[in-house]
């Protein structure tokens, strides 16, 4: 059997070499990022408005391509990738929106299910509804697959956001600011969320303004300022 990029495991899972984006606009939105995060690694990407830690996640979903450098995910070189490729990246990551993004004419075990669609399972109807209620229970919704989301509050829809991202066993998590919309209590319920995904080896990078978060669960920070990286400590130390 042929070996997927994923199984390297002793690469890192994500690698920045030298790596700047300047959007059309002229916009220097990062400078020289040389950044290496590991398989099993929780990181919180922090810093001020306009630091660019959306293109730096934008850049590890694809979302948008760097001017100069390489950058590897999960095995693959997205400097060279083309786009049809794209699509064998994001299999391998589960990406989690600051407004949710939930189809609001799908209840909420379809708006899951139809995770697992767009990435073209191949599943049976059988499969599929045992994948969507493992994810469910794991953000603790097994009681509203049948809801919509506008009966939904921020919070928990925010963790159908989360169980849509896990449903295809993700190597990788990617949140910009999930919290950004959901009270502090949801805040902290879906840190800890993504915090015991981590702990079963999912590894996850998360931007957050929320200084409280990073402090109190302690993972490695990855500060931006004005496009650089100024500070990559352990344990949630800001300074
Ligand atoms: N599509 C774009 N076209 C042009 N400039 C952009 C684009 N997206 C972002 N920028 C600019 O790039 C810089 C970094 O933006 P980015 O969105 O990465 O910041 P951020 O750290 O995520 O900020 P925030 O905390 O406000 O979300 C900013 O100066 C921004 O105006
Ligand atoms: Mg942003």
């Amino acid at each position: 059997m042929e070996m997927s990029p994923a199984a390297e495991s002793d690469k890192p899972i994500i690698e920045f070499k030298g790596v700047s984006k300047t959007y059309p606009s002229g916009t220097h939105a990062l400078e020289d990022i040389n950044i290496r995060i590991n398989r099993g690694e929780f990181a919180f990407v922090v810093g001020s408005s306009g630091a660019g830690k959306s293109t730096f996640m934008k850049l590890i979903m694809r979302e948008e391509k760097a001017n100069t450098g390489t950058i590897t995910v999960n095995g693959f070189n997205l400097t060279k990738m083309p786009r049809r490729k794209v699509p064998m990246l994001r299999r391998t990551m589960g990406i989690v929106f600051q407004d949710f993004r939930l189809i609001p004419k799908m209840n909420v075990f379809d708006n899951v299910a139809f995770a697992m669609h767009v990435l073209g399972t191949n599943a049976s109807g059988r499969q599929i509804r045992k994948e969507v209620s493992s994810a469910l229970a794991k953000v603790d919704l097994g009681d509203k697959a049948r809801s919509m989301p506008n009966e939904l509050s921020g919070g928990e829809q925010q963790r159908v956001g989360l169980a849509r991202a896990l449903v295809n066993s993700p190597d990788l998590i990617i949140a910009d600011e999930p919290t950004g919309n959901v009270d502090p209590n949801m805040s902290y319920e879906i840190v800890s969320l993504l915090t015991e995904i981590n702990k079963r080896g999912t590894t996850v990078l998360m931007v957050t303004h929320d200084h409280s978060l990073v402090r109190d669960f302690k993972h490695r920070v990855i500060m931006l300022d004005s496009g650089r990286i100024v500070a990559d400590n352990a344990g949630g130390d800001m300074e």
